[in-house]
C-alpha cells in the first residue's frame, strides 16, 4: 500500500561503515511512526542522532530515545523541513556540532485529502492542501538532500541518504492524487543521482497511530519497518527496498502465504502499473472496472496460481474506491 524510497551515494556503503558508536545520523520527521523507530534503533548502535520535526511532541520523542540503552547525543532540531531557510540552518548546525553526517533519513511526510481534482471543494482549500503535501513531501525531501549531500559527499568518512518514499508513487492508487504525484516525485528525484527504499503499510501517525486507534492486522509497525529497511539497504546494498506488509506478508489473516508469495505480489502490482504503458490500457487500470478482472487473474497467474479465467467478466462499478470525483474520473475514460 505505501512505500519509500532511499538514497546511497556514491556506492553503497557497508553497515559497520555509517552505523557504529560516535557516527551521526539526522532524521526528519522523527517525532513519530518510522522516523521515530530509526531514532531509537540508531541510538541502540550509539550513533548520535539529531531528530528533525514540526510537531510539538518533537522534545518528548527525543527523552524517549535517550533512554534507549547506549545512546549517544541525542539532539531534537525544531525544522520545517519545507522551508529552505531552516534546513540550511540545521544543515549549519550539524556541521558545526559534528561536521559530519553519516546516515541522512529523509523522511519527514504528510498526508491530505488531495483529489486531482473536487466537484463540491472550494479550489483555494483544495490547492491548500496540494501545496502543503508537495511542500512536505517532495520539496522538503529535495531541500534536506541538496542541503546536506555536497557536505556529506565531500566527508572523509562514508555516508547514506535514504529518502522515504511510497509505495504509492509507484502503483499510484486513484484517491490522494497530491500524495502519489508527491512520492512519484520522491521516486525520480532519487533514482537521478542513484540515491535508494520503500516501505510497505505501517501503522504511524499518518495512519491514524496517533489518534489511539488500534493497529490494523495488515499493516506492520514502524520497527519491523525500519529492521528490514536498513537491513536491505545496508547489508544487502538494495537500492529499491519494497518493505512488505501483513497484506502482503504471511499473517493471520492469510497463513499459507509465503514470503516468496509475497514478493511476487508487489512485484506483480509495479509489472501491471508499468504495463498500462506498455500496453496501451487506461490509466491506473489496475481500479478500472473493465480491467478488474484481468487484474486479478494477472496477479493470481503470477502468484503461481492458477488464473480464474475470468477475464471477460466486467466487474461492477462499485469496485473503484469511493472517492469524490474518482468514478467519475472513470466514466470519462470508458
Ligand atoms: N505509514 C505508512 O504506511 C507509510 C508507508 C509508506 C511511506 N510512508 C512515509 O513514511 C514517512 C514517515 O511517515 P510515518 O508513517 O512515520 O508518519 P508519522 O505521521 O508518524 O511521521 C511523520 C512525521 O513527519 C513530521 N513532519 C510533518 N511535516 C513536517 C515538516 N514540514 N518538517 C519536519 N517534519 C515534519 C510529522 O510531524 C511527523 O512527526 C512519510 O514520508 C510517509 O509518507 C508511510
Amino acid at each position: 500500500m505505501f512505500s519509500t524510497t532511499s538514497i546511497v551515494e556514491p556506492e553503497n556503503p557497508t553497515s559497520k561503515a555509517v552505523i557504529h558508536r560516535g557516527a551521526v545520523a539526522v532524521i526528519t520527521g522523527a517525532a513519530s511512526g518510522i522516523g521515530l523507530a530509526a531514532a531509537k534503533h540508531l541510538a541502540r548502535h550509539g550513533l548520535n542522532v539529531v531528530m528533525v520535526d514540526v510537531a510539538q511532541s518533537l522534545d518528548a520523542s527525543a527523552k524517549e530515545v535517550k533512554q534507549v540503552e547506549g545512546s549517544g547525543d541525542v539532539v531534537p532540531v525544531h525544522c520545517d523541513v519545507s522551508n529552505i531557510e531552516d534546513v540550511v540552518k540545521l544543515r549549519e548546525q550539524v556541521l558545526d556540532t559534528y561536521g559530519e553526517c553519516q546516515v541522512l533519513m529523509n523522511n519527514a511526510g504528510i498526508s491530505r485529502p488531495t483529489p486531482a481534482f473536487s466537484l463540491d471543494r472550494d479550489l483555494k482549500d483544495l490547492q491548500s492542501d496540494w501545496a502543503a503535501v508537495l511542500g512536505v513531501n517532495m520539496n522538503g525531501i529535495i531541500n534536506v538532500a541538496q542541503a546536506f549531500a555536497p557536505f556529506m559527499s565531500r566527508q572523509e568518512n562514508e555516508s547514506v541518504i535514504i529518502n522515504t518514499g511510497s509505495k504509492q508513487g509507484v502503483t499510484c492508487p486513484p484517491g490522494k492524487a497530491g500524495y502519489n504525484v508527491s512520492k512519484a516525485a520522491v521516486k525520480v528525484f532519487t533514482e537521478q543521482p542513484r540515491l535508494t527504499l520503500s516501505p510497505g503499510w505501517v501503522f504511524t501517525g499518518l495512519s491514524g497511530a496517533n489518534d489511539g486507534k488500534p493497529k490494523p492486522p495488515g499493516a506492520w509497525t514502524p520497527e519491523q519497518t525500519i529492521e528490514y529497511m536498513f537491513e536491505k539497504v545496508l547489508e544487502e546494498g538494495d537500492f529499491y527496498v519494497i518493505c512488505p506488509d501483513n497484506e502482503t506478508t504471511p499473517s493471520a489473516a492469510a497463513p499459507t502465504r509465503t514470503n516468496a508469495d509475497f514478493q511476487a505480489l508487489d512485484k506483480a502490482r509495479i509489472q501491471w502499473a508499468l504495463g498500462d504503458i506498455i500496453e496501451n490500457r487506461p490509466a491506473l487500470s489496475r481500479w478500472h472496472p473493465s480491467y478488474a478482472a484481468r487484474y486479478e487473474d494477472f496477479i493470481e497467474s503470477r502468484q503461481g496460481l492458477a488464473a480464474r479465467s475470468r477475464s471477460r467478466g466486467r466487474a461492477p462499478l462499485d469496485r473503484i474506491p469511493d472517492v469524490p470525483g474518482e468514478r467519475e474520473q472513470y466514466r470519462f475514460q470508458q
